[in-house]
């Protein structure tokens, strides 16, 4: 999973998608190397991720879940799908229906699958599963939404990457598309749908309420 989400920023960083230098600090892998090494570095983390389930001592029905959740969730109905939005999206006027897809699908879809992978792996029942499904898809909204407002109002020190591109790019970014007192209302909203997803889960999901409710105040 969290080869999946590494090689989705490796990726996304790359001059024929967002063209960014910094990442968590840091220069981008493309910049510090060269476009060929990020390529390869995004497309061998995915492969190792399906590797690295193989070696899991899961049982093979778990495992077979987890290997097609990462591969949807990640793939072209996917975070996959999803990017190839965001990128076309850079032509089209902001349109709500379309930031929708692109959210719920380059965000949702990744977390969802963080989410999946931990239910299938602690054999959870089958509504304990949608409930962390539901989790992931409103934990992906107000994380992505919160991002998008960060681009308008952090610092990229703060980020640890380079912020207030996304108008320029023209992105179907959430504060261009509904404004910055609706963007944050949606964020608000889906931090409350996420904790509402966990009531069932009662304190052992303190720690990821704490952390949904943190998308609330990130600047970072
Ligand atoms: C990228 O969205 C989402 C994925 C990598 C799947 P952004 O382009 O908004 O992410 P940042 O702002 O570069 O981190
Ligand atoms: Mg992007
Ligand atoms: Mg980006
Ligand atoms: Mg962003």
């Amino acid at each position: 999973m969290s080869g999946a989400h590494r090689i989705s920023l490796i990726h996304d960083d790359l001059p024929a998608m967002d063209d960014d230098e910094l990442r968590r600090g840091k220069p981008t892998c493309h910049f510090q190397f060269d476009e060929a090494t990020a390529i390869l570095a995004g497309d061998a983390l995915l492969t190792y991720a399906f590797e690295l389930l193989t070696h899991s001592k899961i049982p093979d029905s778990a495992k077979v879940n987890c290997v097609r959740s990462l591969a949807v969730r990640s793939g072209y109905s996917g975070m996959v799908g999803g990017q190839m939005a965001d990128t076309v999206g850079e032509t089209h006027e902001p349109n709500r229906e379309l930031m929708d897809y692109i959210h719920a699908h380059k965000t949702g879809d990744l977390i969802t699958c963080a989410c999946e992978l931990g239910a299938y792996c602690a054999e959870a029942s089958a509504d304990e599963l949608e409930r962390l499904r539901l989790f992931g898809r409103h934990c992906g909204l107000a994380f992505q939404v919160s991002d998008d407002i960060c681009d308008h109002t952090s610092t990229s020190e703060e980020m640890g990457k380079q912020v207030g591109k996304d108008d320029d790019a023209g992105k179907q970014n959430a504060v261009r598309v509904h404004g910055m007192r609706q963007a944050r209302e949606i964020v608000s909203d889906s931090v409350e749908k996420a904790c509402e997803a966990l009531e069932i889960f009662g304190s052992d999901a303190q720690d990821l309420v704490q952390l949904v409710r943190w998308l609330k105040e990130r600047r970072s």
